[in-house]
């Protein structure tokens, strides 16, 4: 069937198959390869993007569900030319290792600043509990979240 979905504010009409899930859509439909796809179980989260301003596991998600609505990868985190904090928490503080959670965790880590732009390290833990990291021992992720949400905090407008 037929169907149209907005990814990163651009707007794709493309025929897919019933079945198709919406992170083989991102993937191999769009070329999206920055979303991930690391299990069969829905247990690993690699694979959230939002739909419609929410955290989602995209594994979970069928393409047509999708269908007149709108998505954010990561690839839609950077911004005219400059990385989202978030990106830049993750370079500074060595929040990943072989990378392969990170889009999800990125993901993830945009709404809950964006929903709670001071976060405690409990906060950040509960918000990326969906998802695993193989590498990294969770601290840095942390740290690199707590990192993003102090330089926006230093951004903002007094
Ligand atoms: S690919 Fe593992 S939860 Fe989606
Ligand atoms: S950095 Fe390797 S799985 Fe998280």
């Amino acid at each position: 069937m037929q169907i149209t979905v907005t990814v990163n504010d651009v707007e794709y009409t493309r025929d897919v198959d019933s079945r198709l899930l919406l992170v083989h859509f991102l993937r191999d439909t769009l070329g999206l390869t920055g979303t991930h796809w690391g299990c069969d179980t829905s247990n690993c989260g690699v694979c959230a993007v939002w739909l419609d301003g929410k955290p989602v596991k995209s594994c979970t998600v069928l393409a047509v569900m999708a269908h007149g609505h709108t998505v954010r990868t990561v690839e839609g985190l950077e911004r005219n030319g400059s990385l989202d904090p978030v990106q830049e928490g993750f370079v500074a503080c060595h929040g990943l290792q072989c990378g392969f959670c990170t889009p999800g965790m990125m993901m993830t880590a945009r709404w809950l600043l964006d929903h709670n732009p001071d976060p405690s390290d409990d906060e950040i833990r509960e918000a990326i509990s969906g998802q695993s990291c193989r590498c990294t021992g969770y601290e840095n992720i942390i740290r690199s979240v707590r990192w993003a949400a102090s330089h926006e905090k230093e951004a903002a407008p007094q």
